[in-house]
């Protein structure tokens, strides 16, 4: 099996080669391409990624290149984790929308827009160039803002798949609590990527028991405390929230609190100066422990299980490896009636050659399906705006965002959006 990385360059990458080796029995990777414009940092971590596989005895061949059509070509499954304009560009996404008391975050709010119309028009070249050289090629996305661009995708007809690593670490958490394996842990996740609740978490599969109640009476303080939330909203929520409903829940809060902190885009690049600096070191052949103060921890985890899903069964579902459900990004497809049929959702499906097929998802209370249908408008427009682009369509999608709505400050957050990423919008 060959698979390419593309953003392979990035920083993160040891965490997903660090998986593959541990994996290799779900994932038999042949041959691993890395492919990054960067030629220095691929080599930086392309030696270590090298190491890592030695170390590990993974018998995979690693590639690197700046070629993204011959480090595509005949690609069973490319992962996008790319970040157009680096940690520069996120560091503006987390600025100025402060300026308008908006929530300053890389895939949330005003800078979660700018962040898809750089991004969107990139992934779809980079996916016609995957298609060209194999139609069948699956491409999993990592790619922010991942909703976004996992409707670009599909709506562009390719067979792809999103993924984030939010439930994963979730699943992990409560696995700890409960003292089992991850793997027997089910969520009942539903929502839209980073916008997503924890209804319930079963034991043994979907049909399992719902043990969410007694873990928000057991380990009430370590998760809300986790979340960053009062711990007596989430019992009377009764739900785990994810991370990210702290930027709508606490949006001011939030606000005021970034008003006073350096930019997370700027701890993130002192981060991957260190990281870039160890992985330099020809004795390092382990992924290094500050990579574990990354957002994107299990990642790889949950980027084996899918690839092994998508390429590891046949089309009548016979397992050969990874487990049969994941929660990934994909069409709605009638989940959830209140939206549309290409509105696409974050939930548990089941993966097999033929895709990802949403498991059902009972109705759900008026508190989340209120925030998912104005959110999906918001995300329908954004692609507009990222496919269209004008000043008239980056104005509706920003007037559409549950976290701007008002015509001041949609009229500003434009003009700033457009002023600050000039470079990487074609039509401004
Ligand atoms: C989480 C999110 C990712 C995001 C990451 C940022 O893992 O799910 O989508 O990219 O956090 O982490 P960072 O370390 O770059 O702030
Ligand atoms: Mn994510």
């Amino acid at each position: 099996m060959k698979l390419t990385v593309v953003g392979g360059g990035s920083t993160y990458t040891p965490e997903l080669i660090d998986g593959f080796a541990r994996l290799r029995d779900t994932l038999p990777i042949e041959e691993l391409v890395l492919v990054d414009p960067a030629a220095d940092r691929l080599e930086l971590v392309g030696g270590l990624a090298r190491r890592i596989f030695a170390k590990q005895g993974h018998p995979g061949k690693i590639v690197t290149t700046s070629d993204l059509d011959a480090g595509v070509e005949g690609a069973d499954a490319v992962l996008l984790q790319l970040r157009v304009g680096g940690q520069a560009a996120r560091d503006q996404d987390e600025t100025w929308p402060l300026e308008c008391g908006c929530v300053g975050q890389e895939t949330t709010g005003a800078g979660g827009l700018a962040k898809a119309l750089r991004t969107v028009p990139l992934v779809l070249d980079i996916a016609e160039r995957v298609r060209r050289t194999n139609p069948n090629a699956w491409i999993i996305d990592f790619t922010n803002p991942v909703g976004i661009v996992t409707r670009a995708l599909l709506t562009a007809g390719h067979r792809a798949v999103g993924l984030c690593n939010v439930a994963i670490g979730f699943q992990r958490k409560f696995a700890k609590f409960l003292d089992v394996a991850p793997s027997e842990v089910h969520l009942d996740h539903v929502g839209l990527n980073h916008l997503t609740w924890e209804l319930g978490a079963r034991l043994g599969g979907p049909e399992g028991e719902n043990v969410l109640p007694r873990l928000l009476t057991e380990h009430l303080d370590a998760i809300a405390e986790d979340l960053h939330m009062p711990s007596d909203v989430v019992t009377r929520l009764g739900v785990v929230p994810s991370y990210y409903l702290r930027y709508y829940y606490q949006h001011d809060a939030v606000v005021r609190e970034q008003r006073t902190k350096p930019t997370r885009a700027s701890e993130v690049a002192a981060m991957e100066k260190q990281l870039l600096e160890l992985y330099g070191d020809p004795k390092l052949d382990v992924k290094p422990e500050l990579l574990a103060k990354r957002g994107g921890a299990f990642y790889s985890e949950a980027a084996v299980d899918l690839a092994a899903g998508l390429l590891g069964r046949s089309a009548d579902g016979m397992a050969t490896g990874g487990s049969p459900y994941q929660v990934v990004n994909t069409f709605n497809k009638g989940t959830l009636p209140f939206l549309p049929d290409d509105a696409v959702i974050e939930v548990q499906a089941s993966i097999d050659a033929t895709g990802a097929t949403p498991l059902p998802v009972p109705t759900l209370d008026p508190l989340y399906a209120g925030l998912i249908a104005h959110t999906t408008a918001y995300e329908n427009l954004a692609l507009e705006a990222a496919l269209h682009g004008s000043r008239d369509a980056v104005f509706k999608a920003l007037l559409a965002h549950p976290l701007v709505g008002q015509i001041e400050y949609a009229e500003k957050l434009t003009d700033e959006l457009i002023a600050h990423n000039r470079e990487h919008l074609a039509w401004a």
